[in-house]
């Protein structure tokens, strides 16, 4: 027995075929009660059967294991549940004998409120609160819903029956294949699913309206939504039936299933789940409403969407083999989510948006606490923290720079057999390099070893020396400090005009390369298609920006050497001086990605500044209003007839900065608007693209004394029964300057109001709440940690908090609160929070010692365009 304990994995005595399995879930107590048939086979002679379960009570005498090899009955004389490594360990009086037989188990539970295993969600029916009950197995809480062998490699077929009361919608990941309704009770058969992994089970009991529509092959999808709510679900319908034909050409594979549900769940942790063949959302993900839902709500549901669906190729007919290789599912999905997007909106452009991922995935990594792609996993509680800007975006990118370097052709063919060749089974890393070798006759799995296998990614620094190019590549670190990771980097570079690009692999410290073409600007990373950053050298910067200023660059490579510019600058390799004179190139930008990173750096330069040199605060914001009036102009406060979806993003981003740094003509006309708003909400004065914007500007002007903006959102959000309204004023309210309207707004996010899900989206605090943010977490820790603490929830409010600081004395205190406080959850998102404090306060002290900064800053205030 106690040999089972603290294992990673199940021992393997015997291995599970088909689970036969019967819920039946009472909503009104929020119970349930079960039974499971699990066909097996027993590897070798063993008087033990361990598989998982957690949370579930089994009682005495509703275990026994059928040999069919001796057809003889063995009931088991210890039944263990072990809870903290949740596993269920079944001893028994004799050696079972090998070959095939059932396990038989009975079983009760309870539908939690921590969105996992088998939970209630809540929703309201003609003004009536009620229950529904979802589950969400992925990583490892299958087992809370049955025993089971509840790891990805462990495939077996799934035949489910639903207990539930007659009038309600019980679906599952297969179609119905009978139904009897006794009284108020029906009984639901489903169809025998194919082999798959615990983890994509699914099964959801609730009162639900949908609509359908067939892909030309003829599976059948429909969209589930509460009732009264099925417009909302057409525009996801579309993609998903459009995104199942293009993936089908894709993987060269067609959909395994008969029929592909898609459902949005009012209470629900992640944003969705690519559950087979039963796909639950967010309903911010899956619901668009043609009236209040804004161009960056559209979008969001189209990425999801192509998300998870990628997934029933990428993960659900070929599964990853361990938790390591989660980067797989994750990675991929979000590599291909974009390949569909602009397959169906090629005006979204949505490859040059794709940087907005390789962005917050070089920012995680630019850690000392960061961690390789492929990374071990000892415990079922570490495989949460793994579902992070790493395994997807890191992931999505290395992905991305890959198939740039073997070609789109070549990418495609050579997934296409992986697909082939691990179908209904599992794979590894190595696994999906092996087909890309195979199909490219290129040394795919070295080159990609350095990118998984370790962590960081290098800074590759140019420099011109008598007609030559030096390249040499070191490790970037965030805090300046320079690790020794080596990479096979592929490098790309063009020389004063596109037509001429070249390429080589830089295997080694350094090398040097020939130049023809002396005089021209240099941009290396050609489109931002690798992972890694480049630093140029004076005279190359200063070409750079000309070519910038005469727009001689493409988007992705004006966004790349712009964010260069600011990651150097962050690690004090590069003076802030330099990178506003930078910033002052892109006066006249309007590309919609390049754009907001610009303001998103706006933004984090005013907060550092704001510590570093306070005095020099109202020049530095002048200059960030100045630097966006241009477009401003362009766009203004109405839209364009038959405008654009990147127009009308933009328009949302430009004036929620506008008002964010408090430009007074943009605070007054928004709160014009902001009234129009109140008297009517479909006003055509305030759409929703420029909601955000309206509701950023109001809170700049509520204090103690002038509360009537903030009660005026608060009763929208009271009012709407639209998500995507509701988060947008949630992620609005925390910009209020006031520290006492802030905590206000933080006890608002813990009150019943907010559903557990959203409360994170009112950590957007400004600066000036901080201090008060970080009180009010330690004060009400204890309930934080119980309510969020169960799932990847409650790391966003250690990160969120934590890391706006800039002072060593901050860091400091961070750790010595959570000294005693801090769980396995929480430790690396913890440590990379504390790192960013630290990294902040070096920031600020090397801004101080800037000679020509306020020089710089006071011209650039003023200068006029
Ligand atoms: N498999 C994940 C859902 C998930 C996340 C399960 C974390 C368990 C823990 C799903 O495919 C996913 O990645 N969802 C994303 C949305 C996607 C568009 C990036 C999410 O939930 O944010
Ligand atoms: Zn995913």
């Amino acid at each position: 027995m106690e040999q089972f304990k603290g294992q990673p994995r199940l021992p393997k005595f015997a291995s599970p075929k088909r689970y036969d399995i019967r819920l039946k879930p009472d909503l009104a107590a929020c119970k349930f009660a079960g039974a499971v048939a699990i066909n097996l086979d027993i590897v070798g002679e063993t008087k033990f059967i361990v598989l998982n379960a957690a949370d579930l009570s089994i009682q005495d005498g509703t275990v026994s294991f059928t040999s069919k090899a001796s057809s003889k009955v063995f009931e088991p004389c210890k039944v263990d549940l072990v809870e903290e490594d949740e596993i269920l360990v079944l001893e028994f009086p004799e050696s079972l004998p090998t070959g095939s037989g059932v396990l038989a188990i009975r079983f009760d539970g309870t539908l939690n409120d921590r969105m996992k295993g088998f939970y209630r969600s809540t929703y309201e029916h003609n003004g009536e609160k009620k229950n529904m009950a979802v589950t969400q197995f992925e990583p490892a809480d299958a087992r809370r819903c049955f025993p089971c062998w509840d790891e990805p490699a462990c495939k077996a077929t799934f035949k489910i029956t639903l207990d539930v009361p007659s009038d309600l919608v019980a679906l599952s990941n297969m179609p119905i294949v009978d139904e009897k309704v006794e009284g108020h009770v029906k009984t639901v058969f489903y169809q025998e699913s194919p082999i798959m992994s615990t983890y994509l089970v699914a099964v959801v009991v609730g009162l639900f309206d949908y609509v359908e529509d067939h892909t030309s092959d003829g599976v059948k999808v429909r969209v589930y939504c509460q009732v009264g709510k099925q417009n909302q679900g057409k525009f996801a319908l579309h993609v998903a039936v459009k995104t199942l034909e293009l993936y089908r050409e894709y993987f060269a594979v067609p959909y395994s299933l008969p029929k592909l549900d898609m459902i949005a769940i009012p209470d629900f942790a992640a944003g969705a789940m690519e559950n087979y063949g039963l796909v639950t959302y967010r309903e911010t993900a899956l619901l668009y409403d043609e009236k209040h839902s804004a161009a960056s709500n559209k979008q969001r549901v189209a990425v999801v969407v192509a998300h998870e669906l990628a997934h029933q190729w990428f993960g659900n007919l070929v599964t990853m083999e361990w938790w390591t290789h989660l980067w797989l599912n994750e990675g991929f999905a979000t590599w291909v989510s974009y390949l569909a997007t602009d397959g169906l909106f090629p005006e979204w452009k949505i490859w040059t948006q794709f940087l907005e991922e390789s962005t917050e995935g070089l920012r995680l990594d630019g850690l000392a606490e960061s961690h390789p792609i492929e990374v071990e996993i000892n415990h079922a509680s570490e495989i949460d923290e793994i579902f992070d800007a790493i395994s997807y975006r890191k992931g999505a990118s290395v992905i991305r720079m890959l198939q740039s370097y073997l070609g789109a052709e070549c990418f495609q063919k050579s997934l296409a057999s992986y697909i082939k060749r691990h179908a209904c089974s599992n794979a590894k890393t190595e696994d999906l390099w092996a087909a890309l070798e195979e199909g490219s006759g290129e040394p795919v799995n070295k080159l990609m070893n350095s990118w998984t296998k370790q962590k960081g990614y290098p800074v590759v620094s140019i420099k011109i020396i008598d007609d030559k190019l030096e390249f040499e590549q070191s490790q970037f670190l965030s805090s300046g400090s320079h690790g020794d990771g080596q990479w096979i980097v592929p490098v790309t570079f063009c020389c004063g005009s596109y037509d001429a690009r070249r390429s080589f692999l830089l295997e080694t410290k350094s090398t040097s390369i020939d130049l023809k073409e002396t005089g021209a600007w240099i941009k290396v990373n050609v489109d931002q298609a690798g992972f890694y950053r480049v630093k140029y050298d004076e005279d190359l910067q200063a070409k750079l920006r000309y070519a910038i200023e005469n727009e001689m660059l493409s988007a992705t490579d004006r966004f790349g050497i712009l964010d260069d510019s600011f990651a150097l600058c962050m690690a004090r390799q590069q003076s802030l001086t330099s990178l506003l004179s930078l910033m002052a190139a892109y006066r006249e930008e309007l590309d919609y990605t390049v754009l907001s990173n610009l303001i998103s750096i706006s933004y984090k330069v005013a907060r550092i500044a704001a510590d570093a040199t306070p005095e020099l605060m109202d020049y530095i914001k002048q200059f960030f209003i100045g630097l966006l009036q241009y477009s401003a102009e362009k766009l203004g406060w109405e839209p364009k007839e038959g405008e654009s979806h990147l127009e009308a993003m933009l328009r949302g981003a430009i004036l929620s900065a506008l008002a964010e740094f408090g430009d007074e003509p943009t605070l007054k006309e928004a709160s014009r608007r902001f009234h129009a708003f109140l008297e009517d909400r479909s006003t055509p004065l305030l759409p929703p693209d420029i909601r955000r914007a309206a509701y950023v500007a109001v809170m700049q002007t509520v204090n103690a004394s002038n509360r009537s903006g903030f009660e005026s959102l608060l009763r929208v959000y009271r009012e709407t029964d639209l998500s995507q309204e509701k988060t947008r004023i949630l992620g609005s309210l925390a910009s209020c300057p006031d520290p006492n309207i802030i905590l206000e707004v933080l006890d608002f996010i813990l009150s019943p109001e907010v559903r557990s899900q959203d409360a994170v989206f009112g950590l957007a605090v400004c600066r000036e709440g901080r201090e008060t943010a970080w009180t009010w977490l330690k004060e009400n820790w204890e309930h934080i940690w119980k309510t969020y603490g169960s799932g990847f929830l409650v790391t966003r409010f250690v990160s969120a908090v934590v890391s706006p600081f800039a002072s060593f004395e901050k860091a400091k205190e961070v750790e010595d609160f959570f000294a005693t406080r801090s769980k396995p959850s929480i430790t690396r998102t913890l440590k990379q929070s504390i790192e960013r404090v630290n990294i902040n306060a070096q920031w600020v002290q090397s801004i101080r010692n800037e000679e020509y900064l306020a020089e710089t800053v006071k011209e650039l205030a003023y200068r006029k365009y």
